[in-house]
């Protein structure tokens, strides 16, 4: 079911990704080249899905919301571009492939990075992915660019690699994941739910307690995949946290509480669903997925 629907979104948002990602002139193709390799390489989409279901979920059509989805992923794709460079993770495979500084180069990665970071802003403000007012739109801004930011998955990184080797306490844990991994899924779901031009006040506040728990079991499943799956599965190097010490949950609780945590955010999330019909159904079956995913 989840998966019928997240390919019916990956469809939706590749489409319009493809149509970003377009050279427009033949000096800029290689820089294009690494910004399409970066963002079109089989990721599971699950931000432009949750975009998507929190639209459907409030009564929007998901045409209203094709901006939103695929600035998050644009700038999801940026944000993993640069955690693998050698400054950051220094990973060199990522969704089954060499990184993007392992396929082009250092240099090019990070303008890729940068490039798809103003494109996914270019997006969001873009009349015809976005037709819905200029306020919501300026709204959107708003709550993207604070969860991108220093406030949001930037900081959150900062926070991750300045903890690299120390001994840190849960709440700090807890704020660095909030931070780099929440703040991008929260605000997918708000800005969903501010395209479907029906949220209310209630709707918004049901929501956000929605993302935050899955925005946070997201990442404690991401560390629990990193010691208890397999390279070729994830995709991603197994191991790298444990290799470059990274504070991660599985590390800090051990591997059980960290999934009776992951387990009881997912329940907190379902709870906060609770008032919404079955055109919720997807934000409720994306909650069991996060948990449950094997990579
Ligand atoms: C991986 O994100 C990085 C984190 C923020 C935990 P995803 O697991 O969504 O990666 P892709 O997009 O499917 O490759
Ligand atoms: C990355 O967290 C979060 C980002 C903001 C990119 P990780 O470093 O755990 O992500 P993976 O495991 O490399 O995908
Ligand atoms: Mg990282
Ligand atoms: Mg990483
Ligand atoms: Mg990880």
């Amino acid at each position: 079911m989840i998966l019928d629907y997240q390919k019916f979104c990956q469809q939706h948002v590749d489409d319009a990704l493809e149509q970003l990602l377009k050279a427009p002139s033949t000096e800029l193709q290689r820089l294009y080249a690494a910004m399409h390799y970066s963002v079109m390489n089989g990721g599971k989409r699950v931000r432009p899905l949750l975009v998507f279901a929190s639209c459907q979920t409030l009564g929007g059509a998901i045409q209203q919301a094709y901006g939103a989805a695929c600035a998050v992923e644009l700038i999801h794709a940026y944000s993993l571009v640069h955690d693998d460079l050698p400054a950051m993770d220094d990973d060199d495979i990522r969704r089954g492939q060499p990184t993007t500084h392992k396929a082009f180069d250092e240099a090019y990665a990070v303008l890729a990075g940068d490039a798809l970071q103003s494109l996914a802003f270019y997006a969001l403000g873009d009349e015809a992915l976005s037709p819905i007012s200029c306020q919501q739109r300026l709204e959107m801004l708003k709550v993207l660019s604070a969860a991108a930011g220093a406030s949001g998955m930037v900081g959150g990184q900062a926070i991750d690699l300045s903890s690299v080797g120390q001994s840190i306490s849960q709440t700090t844990l807890e704020l660095m994941h909030r931070h780099k991994t929440g703040a991008l899924i929260q605000a997918s779901v708000r800005l969903g739910a501010i395209a479907s031009n029906h949220a209310t006040p209630q709707a918004l506040d049901a929501l956000d307690n929605y993302a935050q728990a899955i925005g946070l079991a997201f990442q404690v499943q991401d560390d629990i995949l990193d010691v208890t799956s397999d390279t070729q599965t994830l995709g991603k190097q197994q191991g790298s946290d444990i290799e470059h010490d990274k504070p991660t949950y599985p590390a800090l609780l051990g591997l059980k509480q960290a999934q009776d945590y992951a387990y009881e955010l997912r329940d907190q999330a379902q709870e906060a669903l609770a008032s919404f019909d079955q055109r919720a159904n997807h934000l409720r079956q994306l909650a069991d997925y996060i948990v449950s995913r094997s990579h």
